[in-house]
């Protein structure tokens, strides 16, 4: 496995699997890796000759400075992880490397990016399709691999891809969680005990408003949203949202046979945990 820091190398490589005719599979990440990065890493594995996983944390996603200074980061425990899992490379770019100088482009969204994350922070899916762009022209990979933890983001850059013509597969993972049903994430280590013990709470409320869609054939949207809310009443985090959507439109409008998404956001001290389920018309 090589450390690759600039973009003029990591172009070198991929045109050199090019040529050989090898297939590409990337992993974008912002490190301090945890076993749902790495189910993403594993299929990579599975699927592609040659996996990259990029490990840049990108300020441009970041709308609270705050949450970016605090952003867990730890390259050398990533490193070792992904060398256990056959990466062959991993992209780890420094900041002046991405964004060399001041940018002449801005991206911006106009569908899927009204509610849920995009609704309550301003400019985040702006600033990922930004550095998505960037990763996919300097990679051209043929696959990507991207959690359904972050089933907003699945879903736009689903739009990205489809839009630019990027010739790239989406491949999306099902969310890993812990052991008590909390889904992994990096943030997660910025809990105090008392969250991390109420925290897996917000599975349990998707649970219930899943099982509320199965077993009632005249459940609503406000009856799914409210039996969420009474389970998450019962944790200190403030709701930063709760809906009930067409999946992957993200519209209120749920049609007989879309595929539908619970989804949540609950704000504890230090750290903002998303969640959701997806169910299937199927
Ligand atoms: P990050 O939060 O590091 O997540 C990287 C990838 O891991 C994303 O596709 C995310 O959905 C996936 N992931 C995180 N937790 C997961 C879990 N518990 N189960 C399954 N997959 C999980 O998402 C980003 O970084 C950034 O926005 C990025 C796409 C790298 C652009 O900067």
């Amino acid at each position: 496995m090589k450390t690759i820091k600039t973009i003029e190398s990591m172009r070198e490589i991929k045109k050199t699997c090019y040529a050989q005719g090898y297939s590409i599979g990337f992993v974008p990440t912002m490190g301090y890796l945890h076993d749902g990065h790495l189910a993403l890493v594993k299929k990579s594995r599975q699927q592609n000759d040659i996996v990259v996983v990029s490990v840049f944390v990108n300020p441009l996603q970041f709308n609270q400075s705050s949450d970016l200074t605090s952003y867990p980061r730890d390259f050398e425990r990533d490193e070792k992880l992904l060398a256990e899992e056959g990466v062959d490379y991993i992209f780890y770019p420094d900041v002046n490397e991405m964004y060399p100088h001041a940018l002449s482009t801005d991206m911006r969204l106009i569908r899927r990016g009204d509610v849920l994350c995009g609704a309550t922070r301003p400019g985040h899916f702006e600033g990922v399709l930004m550095v998505l762009t960037k990763l996919f022209n300097i990679i051209s990979p043929h696959r990507v691999y991207f959690g359904l933890k972050d089933a907003q983001q699945v879903a736009v850059v689903d739009g990205l891809i489809d839009d630019l013509n990027f010739d790239i597969e989406l491949v999306p993972v099902p969310t890993v969680r812990e052991a008590d049903g909390l889904a992994m994430s990096s943030r997660n280590v910025r809990l105090t005990t008392q969250e991390r013990l109420e925290a897996p709470k917000i599975n349990e409320a998707l649970e219930k408003g899943q099982q509320l869609i199965a077993e009632d054939n005249q459940w609503t949207r406000m009856a799914v949203i409210e039996k969420v809310e009474s389970v998450l009443n019962q944790i200190n985090g403030d709701i930063d949202y709760i809906n009930c959507l067409s999946y992957p439109e993200l519209t209120n409008d749920i049609k007989h046979d879309d595929d539908i998404i619970i989804a949540v956001a609950v704000q504890f001290q230090q750290s903002r945990l998303i969640d959701n389920v997806i169910i299937t018309s199927t």
